[in-house]
């Protein structure tokens, strides 16, 4: 990632004087294929647009050059499905092509400004997954020079700057891309090919991912290694400022934006097919949520031994003295894995007596904090990739802190910019909700509060060794829970047209109502406010009635008289209520109107398992409202745009 406070100033050529101050660059998902080779090219590119579609799904286009030498570009608004029906009757012979599933930032969703874009003469075809932040006054100067704009996006200036680079200096693509994106501000990941060599891709990244996929005679291309996994496992991360050039029948190139060659540094991907297909569910959500007790298994494996006694997170070996020493954690996340991360500060905290803020990512980069070497900043992430984190990953390693990130993503931006991490190991989430993510987070952050605790002797070996048992059993408990499943579908009928919901939670319940609300928000539309039980009455009871359900979470803890006050206060205004109660249970299940039943254990433990009812529940109201679980409106796996 590239940091920049001094002043750029912009293509001289053009005696633009106009001054960008280059900031922390964000990114957005989208999804980008490629495919240069002896396959079907359409085919392999649509399908590869299926694997993406997770990352948006607002148009979806293809760019294909023929061995006829023409360049074809076909596109439509919506989904993939509405591209392939599009394609049907069209001519699809190819020897190289690109894809693109866009989630927009400028300019609507239409099949105007879906990718690819194509250069004015025709000769160019480009796809981008970013956002440029100076393309206003690029396409200006552009358009002074005589170019013509097609679509709203900021994408089009890339390609039209491209070509007119190209033209002007009588270069090769890969020069003028060079020159091109010294010229711009901002992220991308950019794939383009060029009509007269159907035996090139010209790609580069800065800020946004691509990871490139070598096969026999085949090179692939794409934001995330899921569109080529059935055919190579030899995949090189293209990192910041760097240009690939795949050529057919030759090595791959890189080089960098000051035409330096770097050096190919092949990896191996460890991601099979059978994770990306929905494995006979309905739908990703469902299948996640269901692959918990594997994914959890996964998540502890090696990381508790001795039957329990002893904890073994290799973040914290290897940084032992650092995490002695921490005189704070701050931990930075967005959405879903703030919940987590704000999960993560009651099990620090209580743990290892080490004072824990929580901040959301795109707060807590622009508040100027106040940090020094002997903080610990924890980033955490499914994907890896979200750029409120990653900024503020950054400007806590600026600072001098020990920055440790927590992501799913294997070989994504923030393990690769952090001080040293954790993978949390559950597999790719492909539901745009994330649920067995979740759960694998807190599964970390339990292990690391555990393991620290371990280090630092601020718990009883026998306790610590209590708790390790108990995690090696969650897995099993985590399938006990999953056997409600019928019980949550029929529940989700009485609860379906409700037009707002509570969740209440207090200590560890507190973090799983906020998750519970912002599941049932994003996937049926329904407004849902998570709040500490106790905090309800300063405000929230006011909206209570008959027409409004709170869903209580209240599982047997040093809280649980407290909450249930609480219950009984919801109840006396005449709120419905759903509870997640422990198994034998019976002061609340007389209150309540439904409860759900879940396995004793140790109350930092219980989080996990709460949570799971909750995802349940969201899951089948969205389904009764006919609702896409997978692809919710408005959303991308994972919203980086600032
Ligand atoms: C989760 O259900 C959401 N889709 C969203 O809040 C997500 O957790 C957030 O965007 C952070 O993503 P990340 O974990 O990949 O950084
Ligand atoms: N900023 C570009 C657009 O709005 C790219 C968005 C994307 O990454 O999908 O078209």
């Amino acid at each position: 990632m590239r940091y920049q406070n001094t002043p750029v100033v912009l293509w001289s050529n053009w005696r633009l004087k106009t001054a960008i101050t280059k900031t922390f660059i964000s990114t957005n998902m989208c999804g980008i294929v490629g495919y240069i080779g002896n396959g079907n090219v359409y085919d392999i590119l649509i399908k590869g647009l299926h694997r993406l579609e997770y990352r948006g799904y607002d148009s979806a286009g293809i760019a294909l050059v023929g061995n006829d030498g023409n360049l074809k570009v076909y596109k439509a608004k919506g989904k993939v499905s509405n591209l392939e029906d599009y394609c049907k009757d069209k001519s699809l012979e190819a020897g190289v092509g690109i894809a693109h599933t866009r989630w927009a930032t400028h300019g609507e969703p239409s099949d105007c400004n879906a990718h690819p874009h194509y250069s004015e003469d025709g000769n160019l075809a480009l796809v981008h997954n970013g956002t440029i932040e100076n393309y206003k006054v690029l396409k200006d100067a552009l358009i002074q020079h005589g170019c013509k704009f097609h679509s709203e996006t900021d994408t089009e200036v890339l390609v039209q700057l491209i070509e007119y680079i190209k033209v002007k200096n009588n270069c090769s693509l890969v020069d003028a891309v060079r020159e091109a994106l010294n010229q711009v501000v901002g992220a991308y990941a950019i794939a383009v090919i060029e009509k007269d060599h159907p035996d090139t891709i010209v790609a580069a990244r800065q800020s946004s991912p691509l990871v490139i996929g070598i096969g026999d005679d085949e090179t692939f291309l794409a934001s995330d290694a899921t569109p080529f996994v059935e055919y190579t496992k030899d995949v090189v991360y293209l990192k910041d400022e760097e240009i690939a050039v795949i050529k057919k029948g030759e090595p791959l190139r890189i080089l960098n934006l000051d035409n330096r060659e770097s050096t190919i540094d092949v990896k191996t991907l460890e991601l099979s097919i059978s994770q990306l297909e929905k494995g006979g569910y309905p739908h990703f959500m469902l299948k996640e949520i269901f692959e918990q007790p594997i994914t959890l298994r996964d998540c502890i494996r090696g990381r508790i031994i001795e039957g329990g006694a002893k904890i073994n997170v290799n973040g914290i070996n290897d940084n032992k003295d650092i995490f002695l020493n921490a005189k704070r954690i701050v931990i930075v996340a967005c959405g879903t894995s703030w919940h987590a991360a704000l999960l993560g500060k009651y099990l620090i905290q209580d743990m290892c007596r080490i004072p824990v803020e929580v901040e959301y990512a795109s707060e807590f980069r622009y508040s100027n904090p106040v940090l020094d070497d002997r903080d610990v900043v924890i980033a955490i992430s499914q994907s890896g990739e979200t750029a409120d984190t990653l900024a503020a990953a950054m400007i806590a390693k600026r600072m001098g802190a020990f920055v440790f990130g927590i992501s799913n993503s294997v070989g994504s931006s923030i393990p690769r910019e952090t001080d040293s991490g954790t993978y949390i190991h559950v597999g790719p989430e492909i539901g745009v909700a994330s649920t067995k993510a979740f759960t694998g987070q807190v599964m970390v952050l339990t292990l690391l509060a555990l393991g620290i605790a371990q280090l630092k002797g601020t718990m009883p070996q026998e306790k610590i060794a209590e708790i390790g048992e108990e995690v090696l059993r969650i897995p099993d408990y985590v399938e006990k829970v999953l056997k409600l499943n019928d019980e949550i579908e029929h529940l989700s009928l009485i609860y379906t047209y409700a037009r707002n919901f509570l969740y209440l939670g207090r200590g560890y319940s507190y973090p799983v109502a906020l998750e519970g609300a912002l599941k049932l928000k994003e996937i049926s539309y329904i407004h849902a406010e998570g709040y500490p039980a106790a905090e309800m009455k300063h405000g929230p009871i006011a909206l209570i009635d008959a027409e409004m359900p709170s869903v209580i979470i209240a599982p047997n803890d040093h809280l649980y008289e407290k909450i249930v006050s609480n219950v009984q206060q919801v109840k006396a205004r005449g709120g419905s209520i759903i509870a997640i109660v422990t198994e034998g249970d019976t002061e609340i299940k007389n209150i309540a109107d439904h409860v759900l039943e879940v396995p004793a254990m140790p109350e930092c433990l219980t989080p996990i398992i709460t949570s799971i009812p909750l995802q349940l529940l969201s899951y089948y109201i969205a389904i009764n409202k006919g609702k896409n679980v997978d692809m919710p409106r408005n959303l991308a796996k994972s919203v980086t745009v600032e």
